[in-house]
């Protein structure tokens, strides 16, 4: 995996997003199992709820491209300018990542440059999340 690529590709993100009404900009870049890298930005809305994040920018992005195996996702997100501090994915983000990836081996990585990040599995982010599994274990049941 070519952390490097991917840092950068998540800070040049930031520069695509639409935030008239935090001024919060983030980017995202994800990486499918293939090495394919699909960005996504944070979009806001003057009604404020169909705000979307930069996260699930980018997945719906490559989902929508067919790819259904990903191994990580970098994260950059701050007020305008530099990243000063790690913006970690909302749980709406968390749980969209859960539905399309393995959390004991998907990684997130929070970026303030292309040298400093700090690196987490989908499941140290969300502990015990509720994935496509559940609904199998019940299926078996009945
Ligand atoms: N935002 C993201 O893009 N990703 C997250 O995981 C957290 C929040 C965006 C949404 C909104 O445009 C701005 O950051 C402030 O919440």
């Amino acid at each position: 995996m070519d952390k490097q690529k991917l840092m950068e590709a998540a800070l040049e993100a930031r520069n695509h997003a639409y935030t008239p009404y935090s001024h919060f900009q983030v980017g995202a870049a994800l990486l499918t199992k293939a090495g394919r890298i699909y960005q996504g930005c944070n979009i806001e809305n003057a009604a404020y709820t169909p705000t979307v994040c930069a996260e699930r920018n980018a997945f719906f992005k490559a989902l929508y491209e067919g790819e259904r195996a990903f191994a990580a996702i970098a994260v950059a997100g701050g007020p305008e300018g530099e990243c000063r501090d790690y913006a970690p994915p909302c749980g709406v983000c968390r749980q969209v990542m859960m539905e399309f990836c393995d959390p004991r081996t998907f990684r997130i990585f929070l970026v303030k440059s292309p040298d400093e990040y700090r690196e987490y599995t989908l499941e140290e982010l969300l502990p015990m999340g509720f994935g496509p599994g559940n609904l199998k274990e019940r299926e078996k049941q009945t």
